[in-house]
């Protein structure tokens, strides 16, 4: 056995039966279903299974800081957005709240960009705070369960963190108004302050038209080994590679750089979506935060992702199949990388990219206008319909309380 495989290796590695091999994994396959448990689960429809209610707030806390900032309609926190706009016209939408099972509140907290377009979150919290506050003086359910029985969009890099270094989201901590609330959010790493326990993970917002003005004809061969295209240092504060993405970016690229199954990069290419087309491998690296647009990228090209990122919460993972149709590589085992690619039977290749080109992988992984079955809106519903229904234990007794009003940084106390 053991020496069948580094036969095999031996095989693929020569550059001729290489260039043979990628001509047939290239070919589209036939799409395959995923059978039984995760894979069905994406076609669930929402409809009928809950209903939510969505507070009617001053336009302030969400649609004059649009108009202030049309590029937060396209960046990849935008689910924040359009989450809103979809529920506000969906059938799960109930505008009797007493017959809720769930309450949406619409604040746009991440959107405050840089002129270069990266998100400040510095006045979230207290934009957060003030919205809460809000909505428990003029409704009534809030303060039923201390929030419960609400959920938020917090598509920040450390969620409802809100800071966008590391430490420093550590140190916050998730906002102590959100305890007991559900949170949407991108960010997912096992055993972190900003994973709670029941948040849904989603995927970062990518531009469906955009990407699929990209599109090639499906029978493009995939002549790319592995493709990748990003930051390997981050130059300007991290020269060593030591912490930036764990140093696993940086073992990429010294490792094989010069290595020609690898087509990595820097440079961002103007064919970089064409090129993930042409690819068999698309490596997905944990960058400044685990999560990253390149899985998105990955899945709606076909591109089998290689997730390098330890103890990372995919998006959706309890409705997609991710260990069969992407690759797993520890970060201890980046300088194995070759070896870890080349050693998959091409039948485990050719089964994953037919995975991969199921419509409802990739629709699950898109916040499209209007609205499609099964996109990422349908998913968040289900992931919340699962969660149904709400255990007793939730609602407070009379007079019970249980967030602390005051606790958390100072400064997160001034009005917003
Ligand atoms: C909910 O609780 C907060 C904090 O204790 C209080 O300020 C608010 O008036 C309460 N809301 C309602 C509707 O009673
Ligand atoms: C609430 O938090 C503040 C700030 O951390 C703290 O001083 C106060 O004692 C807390 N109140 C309760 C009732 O725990």
């Amino acid at each position: 056995m053991k020496i069948w495989r580094w036969v095999f290796v031996g095989l693929v590695c020569s550059a001729f039966l290489l260039r043979i091999d990628a001509v047939e994994l290239r070919r589209r396959q036939p799409t395959e279903r995923i059978s039984g448990s995760a894979g069905d689960v994406l076609e669930d429809d929402p409809v009928g299974r809950l209903k939510v209610f969505v507070y009617e707030l001053p336009s302030k806390y969400n649609k004059k800081i649009l108009q202030k900032d049309p590029r937060c309609l396209t960046h990849m926190f935008a689910a924040e957005i359009f989450m809103h706009r979809f529920l506000l016209s969906s059938p799960v939408r109930t505008l009797n709240p007493e017959e809720a099972d769930w309450f949406y509140t619409p604040v746009y907290t991440t959107c405050d960009l840089t002129p270069n377009g990266l998100p400040l979150p510095f006045k979230s919290p207290r934009m957060m705070r003030s919205a809460i506050q809000l909505i428990s003086s003029n409704w009534p359910y809030w303060n039923r369960t201390d929030g419960a029985d609400h959920f938020f969009v917090v598509p920040h890099d450390f969620g409802a963190c809100f800071h966008y270094q590391e430490e420093k989201a550590i140190e916050r901590g998730i906002l102590p108004m959100l305890q007991r609330a559900t949170l949407v959010q991108t960010f997912g790493q096992r055993n972190h302050v900003c994973l709670k326990e029941g948040s849904i993970t989603i995927p970062p917002y990518a531009p469906p038209q955009k990407m699929q003005a990209h599109l090639i004809p499906e029978k493009t061969p995939r002549s790319i080994f592995v493709y990748f295209r990003g930051l390997f240092y981050d130059v300007g504060n991290d020269p060593e590679g030591g912490y930036y993405a764990r140093g696993a970016r940086a073992a990429v690229w010294e490792n094989f750089k010069d290595n020609p199954l690898f087509d990595i990069s820097t440079e961002h290419p103007t064919t970089y979506y064409e090129d993930m087309q042409r690819a068999v491998f698309c490596l997905c690296p944990l960058g400044w935060a685990p999560w990253s647009p390149r899985l998105v990228e990955a899945v709606i090209f076909g591109c089998i992702p290689v997730i390098i990122a330890d103890d990372i919460v995919l998006p959706f993972a309890d409705a997609i199949p991710w260990e069969d149709i992407g690759v797993f590589v520890d970060e201890k085992d980046v300088p194995n990388l070759d070896t870890i690619l080349t050693s998959i039977p091409p039948e485990v290749i050719l089964r994953k990219q037919r995975l991969l080109a199921n419509p409802s992988m990739k629709q699950a992984m898109l916040f499209p206008q209007p609205v499609q079955s099964g996109d990422a809106f349908h998913q968040v519903l289900n992931g919340l319909a699962r969660k149904l229904p709400h255990d007793t234990s939730i609602y407070l007794k009379p007079g019970e309380k249980i967030l602390n009003w005051t606790a958390g940084p100072v400064g997160d106390l001034k009005p917003w």
